[in-house]
């Protein structure tokens, strides 16, 4: 057998053997967790400044230690800095190179810290930045969607239900809809990012350390808004990751409801939509073919995002306290979501604002198939007849139109007559417009609702892009280190 021994370990003292290089290669998180390299390295840099800072280590120490790593970091973004199997982990990397630059003050950073509270200070500092590119994006679509809504203010389409048509809307009042539901993962991403707002430095292994750390320093440096109150939670934790991934499937959720729409609409059957070329393809075979793959593939990468969730559910729902290696698995879970998420979030907004809406096509649709028939019911309750009463006579009234292949606006004064004794003297809405207008109350889709709803919207919008633009300034003055605190 050939030789299987892999690389000696920050943890080696105790082994008299090398790590089998199988054992490495399963072990190994370094070829994901790279990724949080920055607010590994940022979460260290807050570590020894407290610790030069309180008198643990050197203030020499402390400052060499602090220059090494934004040296780590300068390498790390110029890529000139590269992990491998045998460095185990992006913080056990980190440190290796940080030998390798400063020498053996490098051995002092570990001091009152433990790989477990460091893991997850840095999962945390990175997931506030993704939550933040995760509002971004949903902010993005929202405009996106309120902007044609604002272009499009009385265009009438057919509002269904049971995929039936029902009723006429109006498109802005339909395009809004998933502007509410954007505005709650926007609420649910901001409820994230609170409470994955805490830091576990200080926690050490699991039990608290036995210096006399400053966890207001560090808290304040890293810009995170609380400590932990429990050092055996701080290191076990991973409801932030959760409520990340919750709120990733809920997201995922709306595109894939919004997707299929768009999927419908462009079909020859609705004609409601035409997609830009640039955002559609074409097929090998049918050169006729124009094919709506972005919301296809926004649909079916709603599975995967729904998988995530399920997986780090899984993986939490039997560990004792407190830190289990099977939380090295939360990583790649949370990494998938954001990317894939963040990506439909990314190709969403243009294809939306490059549509071409066949308002035309919605229009004659929406008054189509008795969709006034609602209104011709509520005129006869409002003049007194008992709802029930007034829904069998225009059910009567539908069918016998449809015996004889006609519609509402082909009837005679007799006729309506007939129907009932009401509609000899007044008829019931016959345009869309008419019918529209008659839901004038809040959050109906009458225009001045719908236009009331909008600048509603609108307003949110900013007030959650304020939220997001103030936190990001803040977030990239911490990671600068034109900013640093070192002197
Ligand atoms: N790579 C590990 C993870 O992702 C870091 C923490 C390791 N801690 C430990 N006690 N082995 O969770």
């Amino acid at each position: 057998m050939t030789d299987q021994s892999g690389t000696a370990k920050a943890w080696g003292g105790r082994f008299a053997e090398a790590p089998d290089r199988r054992l490495e290669a399963f072990n190994a998180s370094v070829a994901f967790d790279v990724r949080m390299i920055r607010e590994d390295i940022r979460g260290s840099i807050a570590h020894a400044r407290m610790l030069g800072e309180q008198g643990v280590i050197p203030a020499a120490d402390a400052a060499a230690l602090e220059r090494g790593l934004w040296q780590v970091l300068a390498e790390a973004d110029a890529g000139d800095f590269s992990l491998t199997v045998t460095d185990e982990d992006v913080h056990t990397g980190v440190e290796r190179r940080l030998r390798e630059i400063a020498g053996a003050v490098a051995g002092k950073l570990h001091t009152g810290r433990s790989r477990n509270d460091q893991v997850a200070t840095g999962l945390r500092l990175w997931t506030k930045g993704a939550l933040l590119a995760l509002m971004q994006g949903v902010l993005d679509l929202g405009d996106a969607l309120a902007d044609v809504a604002a272009a499009n203010p009385g265009i009438a389409m057919p509002g269904y239900t049971h995929l039936q048509r029902a009723q006429p809307v109006l498109l802005a009042h339909h395009l809004l809809a998933y502007v509410a539901m954007l505005e709650r993962d926007l609420d649910r991403l901001d409820d994230a990012y609170r409470r994955c707002d805490v830091m576990p430095l200080g926690a050490g292994a699991l039990a608290g350390v036995t210096y006399p750390i400053d966890r207001e320093l560090t808290r304040s440096d890293l810009g995170f808004a609380a400590s932990f109150a429990n050092s055996l939670d701080a290191v076990s934790d991973r409801d932030f990751v959760l409520d990340t991934l919750y709120a990733c499937a809920t997201i995922a959720m709306h595109l894939s409801r919004l997707s299929e729409e768009i999927i419908l609409w462009a079909t020859a059957e609705f004609r409601f939509i035409e997609l830009a070329d640039a955002f559609s393809t074409g097929s090998s075979i049918m050169p006729q073919k124009k094919n709506p793959d972005v919301a296809e593939l926004a649909r079916g990468k709603t599975g995967r995002v729904y998988g995530n969730l399920m997986a780090l559910l899984t993986v939490t729902k039997g560990l004792p306290l407190t830190y289990n290696k099977d939380f090295q698995e939360d990583k790649e879970a949370l990494f998938d979501s954001v990317d894939t998420v963040l990506a439909t979030l990314d190709v969403f907004p243009p294809m939306i604002r490059t549509a071409r809406w066949r308002t035309d096509r919605m229009a004659d649709a929406a008054i189509a198939d008795f969709s006034l028939a609602t209104d011709a019911a509520d005129l006869l309750a409002r003049r007194g007849i008992p709802f029930r009463e007034a829904h069998e006579a225009i059910g009567k009234l539908v069918a016998s139109c449809i015996a004889q292949n006609t519609t509402f606006a082909d009837l005679s004064d007799a006729e309506w007559a007939a129907a009932h004794p009401v509609f000899a003297t007044e008829k019931p809405p016959l345009t869309a417009a008419e019918s529209l207008a008659a839901r004038d109350v809040p959050g109906g889709t009458a225009p001045n609702r719908v236009a009331a709803q909008l600048e509603a919207a609108q307003n949110t919008l900013s007030r959650h892009r304020a939220t997001v633009t103030e936190r990001e300034t803040r977030r990239a003055e911490m990671m600068s280190p034109d900013v640093d605190a070192a002197g």
